[in-house]
């Protein structure tokens, strides 16, 4: 076990280089099965999730190369295996890709359900919907998912999603990849992710057309062949970072970011007084003096994103007013971190989908817990504001999603540190 010690009070100064994008990193790392070649594959991010990921792959029979910078090498010749390792097919969420890879590839899949954070109940049914609707038989135990060719084989359908979902948008793309015929995707969602997705497999040869829009087709083709890819920069952690610039009152440049992706976040960071200013691929961020309340609703991209609820949630407890809070896509996500935020002297009452935030002007150190990723996240970020020390528990859930947290963060003047316990 792990934690960290946060002294806070420092505001944040200097300049913090963004890492390659998680869910974008374990939507393609998994999709290099699809190809017969040799994938290579830069701006990995070197955090728990992609190290078990690419254990589960090696165990699959790929061969895994690291060299330096972020770059993964993935030769999937050899790759045979349409059982991945239970043990750690269950360590996280992004695991269920596997389906639909392995469905694609070799048209069956034996894939056990998938741990990850669980911060609300996150159903499978319209990953397997979609696998249904291109011919999968499919059997479900509480267990694990089992995918074979149905009575009339494996062929391109028309999907509606009924809700918007970024895995089943994933694993859907990833099972049609190879199939014959076209396969429409309507109601996906539009992350950019999804959008980091199809041009990882259009580069390896795939007709993907439409990610980034409520509508993907895929028109299926018979073989993938090799390449090289770079993974596009994490929309969360960039987030994450201003978010800690603002609730420390900080003046930081967030570099190898996209703007774009950013400006459901920054809207909101305006909104309540820090100055934004954007450059090609880099945003600085400055904050003098209290921020202002806000009201935010997560939603689907380009809304604000889920990711991001717990890390504005903190810039609003710092803020003067009342702030309201709304959570659309998971609403149990507030119970993984109000109460810790709240035994810091946060003051926020929660409303059904809403957290209603009444700003205070001061946080005070704690013992908290980290639930899940992004509310650990948000409770470093509520340490690094507050006064005295504040020990962060639980934290390789932080390690799931954060490369380098520790040097990153030191180096914008934070007193922050990892205790082995
Ligand atoms: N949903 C269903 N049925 C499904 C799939 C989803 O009802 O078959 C519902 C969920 O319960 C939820 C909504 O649809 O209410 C959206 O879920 P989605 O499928 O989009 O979530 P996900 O693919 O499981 C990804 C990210 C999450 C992020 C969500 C929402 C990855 C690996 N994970 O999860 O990221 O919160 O999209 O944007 O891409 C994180 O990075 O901390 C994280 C949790």
């Amino acid at each position: 076990m792990a934690r960290y010690e946060v002294i806070g009070g420092t505001p944040l100064n200097g300049t913090v280089t963004i890492s390659g994008a998680k869910n974008a990193a374990v939507a393609i790392l998994p999709a290099a099965l699809l190809v017969d070649g040799v994938c290579r594959i830069e701006n990995v991010p070197d955090i728990s999730d992609v190290r078990i990921l690419l254990s589960i792959l090696e165990g699959m029979g790929a061969k895994i190369t690291k060299e330096d910078c972020g770059t993964v090498i993935i030769d999937s010749t050899d790759v045979h295996c349409t059982n991945p390792d239970a043990e750690l097919v269950k360590k996280m969420r992004a695991s269920y890709y596997l389906m639909g890879v392995l469905l694609g590839r070799f048209g069956k899949a034996h894939v056990a359900l998938p741990g990850g954070c669980n911060f609300a109940s996150r159903p499978i049914d319209q990953h397997i919907k979609g696998f249904a609707a291109l011919g999968a038989d499919v059997e479900e135990t509480d267990d694990y998912v089992e995918l074979n060719p149905g009575p009339d084989g494996l062929q391109g359908n028309r999907i509606s999603l009924d809700v918007v979902s970024v895995g089943a948008t994933v694993n859907i793309m990833l099972a049609a990849t190879l199939l014959p015929g076209q396969t429409v995707i309507e109601n996906a969602a539009k992350e950019p992710h999804i959008v980091d997705l199809a041009n990882f497999l259009n580069t390896m040869g795939a007709r993907i057309s439409g990610a980034g829009t409520d509508t993907v087709k895929i028109k299926g083709v018979e073989q993938l062949q090799g390449g090289t890819y770079a993974i596009i920069p994490d929309q969360i952690e960039a987030g994450t970072y201003l978010a800690a610039a603002a609730a420390t009152g900080g003046n930081v440049l967030v570099k190898n970011v996209i703007p774009k992706h950013m400006e459901c976040i920054t809207s909101k960071l305006e909104e309540m007084g820090a100055q934004i200013i954007n450059y090609d691929d880099a945003i600085r961020i400055r904050c003098d003096g209290r921020m202002q309340h806000t009201t935010v609703k997560t939603r689907p991209y380009p809304g604000f994103p889920t990711d991001m609820q717990a890390q504005i949630c903190v810039c609003m407890v710092l803020a003067s007013g009342v702030s309201r809070l709304t959570e659309s896509v998971y609403e149990t996500r507030f119970f993984g971190y109000c109460s810790e935020l709240e035994s810091m002297g946060a003051d926020i009452q929660i409303n059904g989908k809403t957290a209603i935030v009444t700003g205070t002007d001061k946080l005070y150190g704690a013992t908290v817990t980290a639930r899940d990723l992004r509310a650990g996240a948000a409770l470093v970020i509520a340490g690094l504001a507050a006064q005295g020390t504040t020990f962060v528990k639980n934290i390789h859930y932080v390690e799931r999603g954060y490369e380098r947290l520790i040097e990153k963060l030191t180096a914008l003047g934070a007193q922050i540190r990892r205790i082995e316990d």
